[in-house]
């Protein structure tokens, strides 16, 4: 990684879309809005950049899917920057790398290895590869009802007893939880198994103190990362890094992409890269001293009580300290902080039974005053507002956001978009096949996935989350979907 860095300043492909706009073309091309002279409200309030980098692909800002030019020497240094052989600019989300991952490591009929707790793209692509997914229970924590992750130690016998040919971690966790990544890479090359990383939440894990463990340089066959998420480019953006070079994963990325990528977006990322490239290290440290500084600050607080990784038990061996889990002592539920917060002008990234889950990234940096003052004011309000009963019952705890599963399952490939479905009560659909994946969300982490017998258990769990104030994507009214009869046949 290092040799190449003295290149990392370059931003070959925001050079070329500074010059574009800098040389006045004329568009007679894609986009109709011609470097936005159209009259809406957003000519103005968006600026006079971001329409005139909004271009197609032409002979000088070259094609992502066929790479010559600046998009070429953008994902090169990206590659280079990310110790990887391949890497790619991704505009649909880390959802759309890990379904072009799944396609490139799994072939049909093959098995993937897949923990339960893994995100809803990637039982999609796994659907679409026409492979089986072996669905690796996932510990839950007792006190704070959050997934914890799979038992590397596990691991092994599965491999073998299933016949695994691909595997997918998720490292680390929306909650920001990691597992023993040394191992399962270690793992995965003793068995020839191809390693898919969903890094969609750790990007910047890298570059914060403590040397975390990085599955690039390790050797996972496919890494992708969220860089919109952590890294400071704009929503949508990702990255894939490809250590095998034999994989089709560039050629997939079409199932899942538009064949028009989004120019400011693709800048952001080539900026963003050159901006870490930089400053990374220093980056890395801030970022860790902003989150023990906030951290510091709230634990100082009556009421209010901060997770850290001592707080949680095997498989778990780290958190990142940049997402802060924050749980009331009080009894207050995560979805009744967040919905005070709410009120107070504070967003929060994810709200459950039990905490709240706050993202801390580079953009706060510059910011960080305002933000722990108006925090630390809203949480000791909200406690006071507790302490005399006003915001709501107090909260019993105990309900996880996340069904607990105990056994390996096996779920046999099946064309879930193309099967019939039927909308029923959710008490009548207990013993029939959901027909659609069921999540909270966020975090969209499956309570049902298509084609389980939906179980008493995962419906009581649904109602109780409906009623401390869950947003449940895939319940409708208070149904869900089901295999209609006539096709529920052939897939039991
Ligand atoms: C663990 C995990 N993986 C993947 C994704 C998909 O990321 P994106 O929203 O960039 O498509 C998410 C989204 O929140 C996620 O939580």
């Amino acid at each position: 990684m290092k040799k190449q860095l003295e290149q990392q300043e370059k931003l070959p492909l925001c050079d070329v879309l500074a010059q574009y706009e800098k040389e006045h073309r004329l568009r007679l091309s894609m986009p109709g809005h011609k470097g936005g002279k159209t009259d809406t409200p957003l000519t103005q309030a968006w600026g006079h950049s971001i329409w005139q980098w909004d271009v197609t692909e032409l002979a000088m800002t070259d094609q992502l899917y066929h790479a010559q030019g600046c998009l070429l020497e953008a994902q090169q240094l990206l590659a280079d920057f990310l110790g990887g052989k391949q890497a790619f600019f991704l505009v649909n989300g880390a959802s759309a790398g890990l379904m072009a991952g799944i396609l490139s490591v799994v072939r049909p009929g093959e098995r993937i290895l897949i923990p339960r707790n893994a995100h809803g793209s990637i039982w999609r692509g796994v659907s679409l590869a026409g492979a089986e997914a072996v669905v690796m229970p996932v510990s839950v924590d007792d006190t704070w009802q959050i997934p914890l992750g799979v038992d590397v130690s596990q691991l092994e016998a599965v491999i073998k007893d299933y016949g695994v040919t691909a595997m997918v971690a998720i490292y680390p966790t929306y909650h920001g939880l990691y597992g023993d990544m040394d191992a399962l890479v270690a793992l995965c090359k003793q068995y020839g198994v191809r390693l898919l990383v969903d890094m969609a939440h750790g990007s910047h894990l890298p570059f914060l103190p403590g040397a975390i463990p990085n599955p690039i340089a390790l050797g996972a066959d496919i890494v992708i990362q969220g860089w919109h998420k952590t890294m400071g480019s704009m929503t949508q953006t990702a990255v894939a890094v490809v250590q095998d070079e034999t994989l089709p994963f560039g050629k997939n990325l079409l199932y899942f992409q538009s064949t028009s990528p989004s120019y400011p977006l693709m800048a952001s990322l080539d900026a963003v890269r050159g901006l870490w490239a930089e400053k990374g290290d220093v980056l890395g440290r801030s970022l860790a001293a902003w989150a023990e500084e906030l951290t510091l600050a709230i634990r100082q607080l009556d009421g209010w009580r901060i997770l850290e990784v001592v707080d949680f038990q095997l498989p778990v061996v780290g958190k990142d300290c940049t997402r802060i889990l924050l749980a009331n002592e009080l009894g207050l539920s995560g979805f009744a902080v967040s919905e005070q917060l709410e009120k107070a002008g504070i967003d929060v990234e994810m709200a459950e039974a039990t905490l709240v889950t706050m993202i801390l990234a580079i953009g706060d940096l510059c910011q960080k005053d305002e933000i722990k003052e108006r925090l630390v004011a809203a949480l000791i309000q909200i406690n006071e507002m507790q302490k005399m009963q006003k915001c709501e019952p107090p909260y019993q705890g105990g309900l996880t956001s996340f069904l607990p599963q105990q056994e390996v399952v096996a779920l046999m490939p099946q064309p879930w978009w193309s099967l019939s479905s039927v909308r029923v009560p959710c008490r009548t659909a207990i013993g029939r096949i959901a027909a659609e994946m069921v999540s909270l969300y966020p975090p969209g982490i499956p309570l049902i996935l298509a084609g389980e017998v939906i179980t008493k258990a995962a419906i009581d769990l649904l109602e109780k989350l409906i009623l401390v104030g869950g947003n449940i994507q895939g319940y409708d009214d208070g149904s869900l979907a089901v295999l209609a009869a006539s096709d529920e046949e052939g897939v039991r």
